[in-house]
């Protein structure tokens, strides 16, 4: 707990700081042999580490072993006027987790990861610094027939995927990771350890799918786990423009959120290079897919839904479910399941990405124009989930995600570089946005909806002082929808001087920050 006395005096006394992080290893400061690596140790988007220009470095970072040193960053962040960021896994697509416009302390969470599961009850407690995979690597240690329903990429983080919802392959029969949270504990900004039943329903409502960020840092979430049957199926098949991609995908769209809440088809669009002539390029949608079961119950189901894609046993796997999460991941069915507890994610890049909802079929000509416009550049994808299934049950007040019945599938935008640089980067974004624009008439309107965990400052960020909540409710609304109104009373009661904030960080409701 001490050691705050130390972090107010950094300025002067950063060879104090240096001594006692050598006898603690919690703390590093900037003169730390261990900071920079530290700092880079988990981002996704280096577009951000890299950049002095938009953000600044944490004064401190602390990689807490106990929940009282998070008690003390924060009382002592609060202190001193400083602002204080979390980070889980680092994925955030926007670097919120480890940069900040104002001086700042960086509390990483890498320590605190324990998983603990317990069979009998179907349950389990995963601290936020776990990452999926060392999650899903955890069940499958003592399970055969139990899964969880969160993300694809086994490097995400715990901490910031369950608080911002989190789906993946089982969402249609499951939902998402925050609708199987049962519990969690979190330490609020006087520096209180609350569970739910001391944080309340409202706050834990809120930190399930609203941003952990916005009300505390969360140290651990007790989850549901789920029954996954003892084998499943998958299956990738490909399809360039010339084999009809455009024709296969435009009927994708009518079913693939109708069929069984066993089977999940998404579609990965990307350019690649033409098989039938090397020097050229052309688009590929490829249809990756997990059934919760066995081939022969599949194949019958295919036929039925969707003959079209022409699917054959032979494109088919049998395995377990823990190998359809390596098979997902990109790593190959014979991997030691070891792999999953690699921190060091296999996609870490540049990039900028977008995100949106699709509530009607995009006709084939709009596909065809959108492809054309991949084809302009190096490495994109767009990345299409199926919803129906178990999202159009849950309603949309449930939890702070809101993007249920009525939603077709999501659409992730990505594009990546591989050389950085000012002009490098404008260049991306200026497609991005413009692919963008041009989605503007296919996608969800009134909001144009947005998901949380694929941040996208260009949604809006916040101003300052008591309007904070009009100015934020242009991207609250888009992430959240009618939800946005009930994050702000939430934050109001819980954080009414916002000392947790950034750019897209919740305000306090102004009614109640003025009332207090
Ligand atoms: P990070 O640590 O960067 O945190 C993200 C946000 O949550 C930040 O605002 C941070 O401050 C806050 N936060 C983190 N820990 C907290 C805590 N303990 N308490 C309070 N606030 C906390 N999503 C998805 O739904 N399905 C998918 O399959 C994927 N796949 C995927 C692949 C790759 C390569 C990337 C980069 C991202 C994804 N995502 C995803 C998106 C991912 O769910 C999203 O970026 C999460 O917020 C990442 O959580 P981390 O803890 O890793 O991020």
């Amino acid at each position: 707990m001490g050691w705050f006395k130390f972090a107010n005096r950094w300025g002067q006394k950063a060879q104090t700081i240096i001594d006692y992080t050598k006898t603690f290893e919690i703390i590093y400061s900037s003169n730390s042999s261990s900071y920079p690596h530290l700092l880079q140790s988990s981002e996704q988007n280096p577009r951000w580490v890299n950049s002095s220009r938009s953000s600044l470095k944490p004064l401190l970072i602390v990689t807490p072993f106990h929940e009282s040193e998070i008690q003390a960053a924060i009382l002592c962040t609060k202190k001193h006027g400083l602002q204080i960021r979390v980070r889980s896994g680092g994925h955030d697509y926007e670097g919120l987790s480890y940069r900040c416009k104002t001086p700042f302390i960086l509390v990483d969470l890498v320590n605190l990861r324990s998983v603990d599961i317990n069979l009998e009850e179907e349950v389990a407690w995963v601290q936020s610094g776990a990452t999926l995979g060392e999650l899903y690597y955890s069940i499958a240690m003592e399970s055969k027939v139990h899964g969880f329903p969160a993300g694809i990429c086994p490097s995400v983080g715990i901490g910031g995927h369950l608080s911002g919802g989190g789906f993946g392959t089982m969402l249609r029969k499951h939902g998402l990771a925050a609708d199987n949270v049962i519990d969690a504990y979190l330490i609020d900004v006087s520096g209180r350890i609350l569970n739910r039943e001391l944080m309340g329903e409202d706050l834990f409502w809120a930190i399930r799918g609203g941003g952990g960020a916005s009300f505390g840092i969360i140290l651990s979430w007790k989850i549901k786990l789920v029954r996954v049957p003892p084998t499943v199926t998958v299956f990738t098949v490909s399809r360039s423009l010339e084999q009809g991609a455009i024709e296969l995908v435009h009927r994708w769209q009518y079913i693939a959120h109708e069929l069984s809440e066993d089977l999940f088809i998404r579609v990965i669009i990307q350019d690649v290079d033409d098989p039938n002539n090397g020097a050229a390029r052309t688009v590929q949608a490829a249809f990756n897919s997990l059934f919760l079961g066995k081939l022969d119950c599949l194949m019958p189901l295919m036929n039925q839904s969707f003959p079209e894609l022409g699917l054959k046993v032979d494109n088919c796997t049998e395995m377990t479910w823990i190998e359809s999460v390596l098979y997902f991941a990109g790593y190959k069915k014979d991997d030691p399941l070891e792999v999953l507890l690699d921190r060091n994610t296999l996609y870490k890049s540049y990039f900028k990405a977008k995100s949106d909802f699709a509530q009607e079929p995009i006709p084939e000509v709009g596909l065809r124009v959108i492809w054309e416009r991949f084809l302009e550049e190096e490495i994109v994808f767009m990345i299409m989930d199926p919803y129906g299934g178990k999202m159009n049950e849950i309603p949309e007040s449930e939890l702070p995600f809101p993007h249920r019945r009525g939603n077709l599938y999501n659409v992730q935008y990505l594009v990546k570089w591989v050389q950085n640089g000012v002009k490098a980067s404008k260049k991306h974004l200026h497609w991005m946005r413009m692919l963008y624009n041009y989605m503007t008439p296919y996608v969800s309107a009134s909001p144009r909806a947005a998901y949380l965990n694929y941040r996208d400052l260009d949604l809006g960020i916040n101003g300052k002082g008591e309007e904070s909540y009009s100015g934020a409710s242009v991207w609250g609304v888009k992430y959240f929808k009618d939800n946005f109104k009930r994050l702000a009373i939430v934050k109001g009661r819980v954080d009414p001087e916002n000392f947790l904030r950034s750019e897209q960080s919740i305000p306090p409701y102004p009614a109640l920050k003025k009332g207090r």
